[in-house]
């Protein structure tokens, strides 16, 4: 059966889970983005609305990530129609909760499901890649999560480098964006070239913790390994004002551990059950209340299903 027309939604991700740079990642609940795809009589891809980023995303089909991974899909299949794409942005832009990887993601996933899901999920990651890469280079760990949901460990940006890891089931999440954008590119610029053995050894120990406290649903060694971070933290730190300060007032509430969101300035603690992470996100906010700075404060669960198709015809 042809179709024409699909509509889909792509989750928020947070990326590197503290000491995971650029390896980890994984898919929240409850936020995202949509889009309608369309095939066109012409050759042309056109984006023919966004709404939801106050007119601040590109419009041109190629500096924009979801028509740059339409286009990527469409080339290779070798498919001479045109695309509309109508995208809805529900993630604020360049808050460290993947809103482009969602653009790339939410365009290719309905994209394969109107020419008849010629691909799995895992293959359409390269599609992604382009136009993630884009705004932040070829990194995998916001992209991989949002089109399979749950917790990813992204050990290369090759299809077979993905392998999904166990999410606990008191995993929860509270989280706190302040209001001001941090560009990928910038917090990837301000990162140093070289690493000295003594902190890749450190390291890469925390991330081996991480991934065994995962499995045997440790939380306490899990937030424990996930803000032990030595090499990446100390680097954005500036970027992220009052990380101490909410860091703090999160532990006192309750939280296991606090670590930037991808690449900031969102921050993220970990907790044990939904009601400690309403009460560790509104005491997040209240650090930025007090500064003055307006954020938005949000308490969910992993996603385990992925960016969806919502509607076809
Ligand atoms: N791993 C990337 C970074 C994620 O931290 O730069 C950016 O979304």
């Amino acid at each position: 059966m042809a179709f024409s027309r699909a509509e889909a939604f792509a989750p928020a991700t947070v990326a590197n889970l503290g000491v995971g740079f650029d390896i980890l990642g994984l898919a929240l609940q409850g936020i995202g983005d949509r889009a309608i795809v369309e095939f066109r009589d012409d050759p042309e891809i056109q984006i023919t609305d966004i709404q939801g980023d106050g007119g601040k995303l590109p419009r041109e089909p190629e500096q924009n990530v979801a028509s740059v991974s339409a286009r990527a899909f469409l080339d290779h299949i070798g498919e001479k129609r045109g695309l509309s794409i109508q995208l809805f942005k529900g993630l604020p832009l360049a808050s460290g909760l993947g809103s482009s990887a969602a653009s790339a993601v939410v365009a290719v996933i309905a994209l394969n499901q109107l020419v008849g899901e010629p691909f799995t999920r895992e293959e359409l990651l390269p599609f992604c890649l382009e136009g993630e890469a884009l705004v932040s280079g070829y990194h995998a760990d916001n992209v991989a999560p949002c089109l399979l949901g749950g917790i990813v460990l992204v050990a290369g940006i090759t299809v077979d480098a993905i392998r999904p890891l166990p999410v606990p089931a008191d995993f929860h999440l509270a989280l706190v964006t302040p209001d001001f954008p941090v560009p990928t590119n910038d917090a990837r610029a301000i990162l140093p070239s070289n690493v000295p053995l003594k902190a890749l050894i450190h390291q890469t120990g925390k991330v081996a913790q991480l991934v065994d406290a995962l499995h045997r649903s440790d939380l306490e060694s899990l937030g424990a390994a996930m803000e032990d971070d030595h090499v990446v933290e100390p680097a954005r730190v500036c970027l992220v004002p009052l990380l101490a300060e909410v860091r703090a007032a999160a532990k006192r509430a309750g939280a296991y551990s606090v670590f930037i969101g991808g690449a900031g300035p969102t921050l993220c603690a970990l907790c044990d059950t939904a009601a400690t992470a309403e009460s560790v996100a509104a005491e997040m906010k209240q650090i930025y209340s007090e500064a003055r700075m307006d954020s938005v404060a949000r308490h969910t669960q992993v996603d385990l299903r992925g960016a969806t198709v919502l509607d076809i015809g």
